[in-house]
């Protein structure tokens, strides 16, 4: 795992941003770059970067493929918090992607334990995902993977904590509006992707942070999950970063990084 530790959130979205661009620019017609999209506040910064890349450097995201995290269970694909709304909103609609190419499960499918299984499919039909975004949330959970998810899970439902929902209650109007139950990547699921690339900011999250990244390999902490991945990359500002004991070794390798080793 490499943690890189940048004094500022927009210095991580730049970084983040660079890693995306790198994935989007090798794609061909044969071989279309797949993207992982997170939603949360956290990867925000990097999609305004690379929506500023495509309208003022030519970036272009023609023929991406774009597979969404998770969803919440029981809100249309048009309600503005539902994170088909939210992606689309925050970061596809402003690119040349077609939009039947931005993929996600479906929250208002009759049976969600179907679109769940359906999703799962989807993702492994149009994978290996090249890069993965991930923010986290305060207990440590990737996508909507809870403390107590299998490390080796796959698309599924799973009941948000009293926690999550009261964190996302500031996008609804009240917090009886926040869904209990959501559609959500498994644990698997993600590690099927090439590149995972987790990004936090802020010390709301230093203490999940350094669980994830230093802590034991555990369903307590999903995050943890990147331990077992052969490509994993943690951007984090220095709030983030406070927790990590090995901040100044993390700092070093990136100092002393070969030049034509990317992240
Ligand atoms: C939600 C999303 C996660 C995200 C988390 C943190 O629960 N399902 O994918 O990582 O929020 O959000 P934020 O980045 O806003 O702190």
């Amino acid at each position: 795992m490499e943690v890189v530790i940048l004094p500022t959130p927009e210095d991580c979205g730049r970084v983040v941003a660079d890693i995306v661009a790198r994935v989007v620019r090798q794609g061909t017609p044969h071989n279309r770059p797949t993207l992982g999209l997170a939603t949360g506040s956290s990867p925000l910064l990097a999609y305004q970067e690379l929506i500023r890349r495509h309208r003022e450097e030519g970036l272009s995201f023609a023929g991406v493929q774009t597979f969404n995290l998770d969803e919440y269970v029981g809100l249309p694909a048009e309600h503005p918090e539902s994170y088909r709304s939210v992606i689309r909103r925050e970061f596809t609609a402003h690119l040349d992607i077609a939009d039947e190419d931005v993929h996600g499960p479906q929250g208002d499918h009759p049976d969600p334990l179907v679109a769940a299984r359906e999703y799962e499919h989807r993702v492994r039909d149009g994978g290996p995902v090249a890069v993965q975004l991930l923010g986290i949330g305060a207990n440590g959970h990737v996508g909507f993977n809870e403390p107590s998810s299998s490390l080796n899970s796959v698309t599924r439902v799973k009941t948000l904590t009293a926690q999550t929902r009261q964190d996302n209650a500031r996008f609804f109007d009240r917090l009886e509006d926040v869904p209990h139950h959501v559609i959500t990547q498994g644990l698997g699921t993600i590690g099927r992707a090439e590149h995972l690339v987790l990004t936090a900011s802020g010390s709301a999250k230093a203490s999940a942070v350094a669980a994830g990244v230093e802590g034991p390999l555990t369903a307590s902490c999903p995050a943890s999950v990147l331990q077992l991945h052969p490509h994993a990359t943690v951007i984090v500002d220095e709030e983030a970063a406070a927790q990590l004991k090995r901040a100044d070794y993390y700092r070093y390798t990136l100092d002393h990084k070969l030049s034509h080793q990317p992240h």
